[in-house]
């Protein structure tokens, strides 16, 4: 993970009202050569200067799209990486502050994939192998994923990409026998389940352990080799909550982000990518009661925007992505500063070789996702 040197303490100690004014002052000063993304875990006094707001899928798309010279990620570092691996020639990609990283993404190194990789096809009798990547990962991994024939997918189509990985070339499909589901384990498991697999189609792979912790018979028999990765937000989620909630408030929706465990999955009433959560919650019926497991400050905006509705978040404790909690007003108010002074800070740059074949993998998903 990269560190973010300090900003000067003017930016850090200037009051909340002074940054909203200078923020806005820049975007009208820097126009459509600017374009803000913004990720629905950001926080509302960053979340509410982004040009654009999604969920990882919707935001790469957007970033494909944009035809403005600085693309300013108020998100995560491999969402940034994404951004520059599709942006256009001349454009730059800014992220407002570089220790905002994944630490799903760094459950997964580029050597050790590789290794699984190999290990599965010799194991397998030469066997079709596919990673399938969640875009939560690093630049390195979906150049390697691009290489192996893989492709990148998000919570909102991890689905269309294993049906993708598994179905024929002739049905324009990769012809997979078995998929490398990576970096996230619940992800990838709870989607297995949503296709109709079973526990005994998935073995989890441990790139701590030697050969990934698994007999060479299980790796034969599984369908889905499943990478030992996990959100700490939503690994926090529990079945005890569900059950909790369900006695406080009878008649009460639950719904879940895919990244929490198959046990949360299954007790609740819905899972879904932040996009999904969004649209349940907004096109139920007024007086409507809901609890949500994932990132709080979504959470609290969604409840926001649904006054006629209950919605609370799953957990009594606040899960908050200290990652994504890293971008805030000053941050972002000193990369624009510097923007409008004709300086970049903060430029994230993958270099050309991975950015090629990484792009191979995310324009895979974004052909499935009809972009
Ligand atoms: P979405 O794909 O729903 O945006 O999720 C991204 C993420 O990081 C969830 O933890
Ligand atoms: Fe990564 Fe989890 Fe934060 Fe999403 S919520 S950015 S997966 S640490």
């Amino acid at each position: 993970m990269r560190m973010q040197p300090p900003i000067e303490a003017r930016y850090t100690e200037m009051p909340e009202d002074e940054l909203a004014r200078r923020i806005a002052e820049c975007k009208e000063r820097l126009g459509s050569q600017l374009c803000i993304l913004g990720h629905h875990y950001q926080r509302d006094s960053v979340f509410r200067f982004a040009d654009f707001t999604g969920d990882s899928l919707k935001l790469s798309q957007r970033s494909a799209e944009t035809a403005a010279k600085f693309i300013v990620f108020c998100g995560v570092h491999f969402m940034a990486e994404s951004a520059d691996i599709l942006r256009h020639e001349g454009q730059v990609v800014i992220l407002p502050d570089l220790s905002a990283g994944c630490s799903m993404a760094e459950m997964a190194d580029a050597e050790d994939v590789e290794d699984a990789l190999r290990l599965i096809e010799r194991v397998c009798d030469e066997a079709n192998v596919i990673p399938v990547t969640y875009v939560n990962s690093t630049a390195d991994v979906k150049a390697l994923t691009g290489r192996w024939g893989g492709a990148c997918c998000t919570s909102s189509n991890a689905r269309k990409m294993f049906d993708w990985a598994l179905r024929s070339e002739d049905q324009g499909g990769a012809g997979a026998d078995k998929i490398l589901a990576l970096p996230d384990e619940h992800l990838a498991r709870n989607t297995a389940f949503a296709m109709g697999y079973q526990g005994s189609d998935c073995v989890v792979y441990d790139p701590r352990k030697t050969d990934g912790g698994l007999s060479k018979e299980a790796i034969r028999k599984a369908r889905f080799i499943l990478w030992k990765g996990h959100c700490y937000v939503h690994q926090k989620f529990t079945v005890e909550q569900v059950d909790a909630v369900r006695v406080q408030t009878p008649g009460i929706r639950i719904i879940v982000h895919p990244e929490c465990s198959q046990a949360v999955v299954q007790a609740a009433d819905e899972s879904g990518s932040t996009e999904q959560i969004i649209r349940a919650v907004s096109a139920s019926a007024p007086l409507s009661k809901w609890a949500i497991g994932t990132e709080v400050n979504m959470v609290r905006r969604l409840a926001a925007n649904n006054p006629d509705k209950f919605v609370r978040v799953l957990s009594d404790a606040p899960p908050l992505c200290a990652m994504m909690d890293r971008i805030d007003p000053p941050h972002l108010l000193w990369v624009l500063e510097e923007l409008c002074h004709d300086k970049v800070v903060n430029r994230i740059s993958v270099p050309p070789a991975i950015a090629a074949d990484a792009k191979v993998a995310l324009e895979r998903m974004l052909e499935q996702s009809g972009t």
